[in-house]
């Protein structure tokens, strides 16, 4: 038995370490199994780059070893099982209903795991995850997380950084009620897009729900200059300060 070696035997003959990918398919029930083991190890970098992931995030290993010491067989990582199912579910919307377009383009767009993953394991709309945040730790953690996302992501596919994103949380707000964190979030996407009637707009609709109609008259008046036609805040212009 092994565990009964001397270990001076064991350490003089160290398991040989593999130098290079695995010469066939093992355990593959998505990629057809004759597939060139270059073809599958390149289609595993676009889908590692696709998800902005290493492959220990779905394969058995450590960064410490070679990577051809993975245990590339092993369906052990739930991820792995996960991203099974989306290679399924890319193949039958490119195979079977992309196809039974009216005017399908075979030449066409293809879906592929970056039309929806774009550069994150968890393709979730920025606005969703910054909702999903302050729900469960506060007004504090969601700006934090906000602002590590855009440090980390401005520029990328993955999230949008647009003045939308904010006014989405910010109606969010609105719905609850949460018209303190309201205020500080439309004052924080005004201080992003300080050229925006909208984001003006919208920090009035904040200092009129908080109560400052001062403050909310101000950003009324900016809105307009920005956006003459923002019915909207004219009419809110009216009723604040008739006859201006
Ligand atoms: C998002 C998950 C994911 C990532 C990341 C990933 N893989 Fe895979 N890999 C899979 C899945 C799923 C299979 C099995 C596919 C099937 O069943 O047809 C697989 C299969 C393989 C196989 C064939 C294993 C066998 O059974 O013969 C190799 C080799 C492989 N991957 C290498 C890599 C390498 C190298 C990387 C990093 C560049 C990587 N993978 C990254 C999910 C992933
Ligand atoms: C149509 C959009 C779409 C496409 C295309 C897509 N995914 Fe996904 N993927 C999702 C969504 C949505 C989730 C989150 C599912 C959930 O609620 O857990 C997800 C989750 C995953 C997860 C689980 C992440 C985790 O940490 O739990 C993996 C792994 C994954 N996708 C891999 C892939 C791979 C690999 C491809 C390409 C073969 C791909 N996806 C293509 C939408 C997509």
């Amino acid at each position: 038995m092994r565990r009964l070696l001397p270990l001076a035997l064991l350490l003089a003959t160290p398991l040989a370490a593999q130098q290079g990918p695995p010469d066939s398919l093992v355990n593959t029930t998505i990629i057809p199994h004759d597939t060139p083991v270059q073809a599958v190890i390149s289609q595993m970098r676009v889908m590692t780059g696709a998800l902005g992931v290493r492959c220990t995030y779905c394969h058995v290993g450590t960064e410490e070893m070679s990577i051809w010491d993975y245990d590339f067989v092993s369906d052990e990582k739930p991820t792995k099982q996960k991203a099974r199912v989306m290679m399924a579910m890319v193949n039958a919307i490119n195979g079977e209903h992309l196809p039974r377009l009216a005017e399908f383009d075979a030449q066409g767009l293809e879906v592929t795991c970056n039309t929806c993953h774009r550069g994150v394991a968890l393709p979730v709309p920025l606005e969703d995850l910054l909702i999903r945040t302050w729900v469960d730790s506060g007004y504090a953690a969601m700006e934090a997380r906000y602002d590590a996302l855009r440090q980390r992501y401005h520029g990328r596919a993955a999230y949008d950084f647009g003045e939308g994103t904010l006014a989405a949380v910010g109606g969010f707000l609105f719905d609850r009620g949460a018209f303190a964190d309201l205020l500080r979030i439309d004052l924080k996407n005004l201080a992003l897009f300080p050229n925006s009637g909208q984001a003006h707009f919208l920090t009035g609709e904040a200092q009129l729900a908080v109560g400052d109609t001062v403050a909310a008259l101000g950003h009324y008046r900016r809105a307009l200059e920005l956006n003459p036609r923002n019915p909207i805040a004219l009419r809110r212009l009216e009723a604040l300060a008739p006859g201006r």
